[in-house]
């Protein structure tokens, strides 16, 4: 069955947990797709992951196209979103559009742009225009220079901030909201907050449903690990039963555990 926008609001209102997994290729596109992965998320992480660069920042329009159209040749059924690039969106309506543009022609269904409240009228701008948009808040990578690193956000007072952030997109039409290390008891409130499924990474298990990096998930990642990140091959014998595992415990609700929340 294909996925689309209305499959994950009705699995958000059913109480049912929505799966994403990042994917880069073609190959890894059909072996999730084949697994049931509802959303694959063709991120700016591949930077770090595929191109071994240090952070998001650097990566390019043309290689997100680029990756968007492989994972697209090898997905049938799930939803493909595709990150919108740093420098690419962020000066105007009229640029995220012609970024967004590219990367449904290219294949993906929605697009994921980082960023709070002020993200509102770009949001609005786009999903006037059939382009349906995920918001990213919380930890948001490509602002890694003004954070000062990857730091959990929303702690404390700041909480109202994030919480304001989710509110407002919502407000704005966006579909999905991607919460990254935001403390536990912020997403469960965002997300009976607001009338859009969330997907956490680092956001606790109340959110409508979770996303990790592919290649953390499968323990191949060289780089640092995120106390969000579970490494699910360790258990099982192969990719596929790794995935599988993956599913699983987002559907049940076994992942992510205290030990993986903040
Ligand atoms: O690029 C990416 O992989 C992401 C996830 C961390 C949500 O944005």
């Amino acid at each position: 069955m294909k996925i689309t926008v209305n499959t994950l609001h009705k699995l958000a209102a059913e109480g049912q947990k929505i799966t994403m997994l990042t994917c880069y290729d073609a190959s890894f596109a059909s072996l999730l797709d084949e697994a049931g992965v509802e959303i694959l998320l063709v991120g700016d992480s591949l930077g770090p992951v595929m191109q071994g660069i240090d952070s998001t920042l650097p990566v390019s329009e043309d290689e997100m196209a680029y990756h968007i159209r492989c994972v697209a040749r090898g997905a049938k059924n799930a939803l493909i979103l595709g990150d919108m690039t740093f420098g690419a969106y962020q000066q105007s309506p009229q640029q995220a559009f012609a970024h967004a543009a590219r990367l449904l022609q290219a294949g993906a269904h929605m697009v994921k742009l980082e960023g709070g409240a002020y993200m509102a009228e770009t949001t609005r701008f786009l999903v006037e225009r059939g382009v349906p948009v995920c918001s990213h808040i919380g930890l948001t990578p490509q602002f890694v220079n003004a954070f000062g690193g990857y730091r959990v956000q929303g702690r404390g007072d700041d909480g109202q901030r994030v919480l304001n952030d989710a509110k407002a997109l919502a407000e704005a039409g966006a579909s999905l909201i991607v919460m990254e290390c935001v403390p536990a008891a912020l997403a469960k409130e965002i997300t009976e907050t607001v009338n859009v499924p969330t997907i956490g990474i680092g956001a606790g298990v109340d959110t409508s449903g979770q996303v990790l990096v592919l290649h953390d998930m499968l323990g191949v990642y060289p780089g640092k690990k995120a106390k969000f990140v579970k490494n699910f091959m360790e258990e099982a014998g192969s990719i596929q039963g790794a995935v599988q595992a993956y599913i699983k415990a987002v559907k049940d609700k076994t992942f992510p555990s205290a030990e993986h929340t903040y």
